[in-house]
């Protein structure tokens, strides 16, 4: 998909499979079974003060999926036209986030943790940072 021409729609919600163990339950994701895309790099947010809201980018390439492992937050995407909010509050939810879309978090509670699968290495150059300047690329 052409990362200037994705929008909000393109988001997808997976149910990530969860095994009921003794004492808990585990969920497994694997390269493209439930997450559509290779692996590079996995990533989580975690000591957010409870409330606390992550400033919003752009990636021009990258394709995430976001988890909330534990606790909750809200993921609101952006295509430059629509915005649309997920609640995230379960551990075997995830929301796939094609490339091309802005990305803010906010509402954390306390003690959650917000894990990231990402399909690239992280590099500041696939970062779109400027509002403005991700309106412009999306244009
Ligand atoms: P960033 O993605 O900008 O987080 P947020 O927009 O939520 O504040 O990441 C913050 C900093 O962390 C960034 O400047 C560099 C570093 N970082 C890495 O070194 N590797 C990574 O994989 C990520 C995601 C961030």
């Amino acid at each position: 998909m052409n990362s200037k021409e994705s929008t909000v729609y393109d988001c997808t919600i997976i149910q990530l499979p969860q095994v009921n163990a003794e004492g808990g339950n585990i969920t497994a994701i694997n390269n493209l079974t439930e997450v559509p895309f290779e692996t590079k790099r996995v990533y989580y947010l975690y000591d957010v003060p409870g409330g606390e809201a992550r400033g919003g980018h752009g990636h021009k390439e990258l394709q995430q999926l976001i988890v909330a492992a534990s606790g909750s937050f809200d993921l609101i995407i952006f295509d430059g036209k629509i915005k649309k909010t997920f609640s995230l509050n379960r551990s075997n939810i995830g929301v796939y986030m094609p490339a091309g879309l802005w990305r803010e978090l906010d509402n954390f509670s306390s003690g959650s943790i917000c894990l990231v699968l990402a399909s690239l290495e992280y590099s500041e150059g696939d970062y779109i940072r400027d509002y403005r300047e991700y309106l412009n690329y999306k244009k």
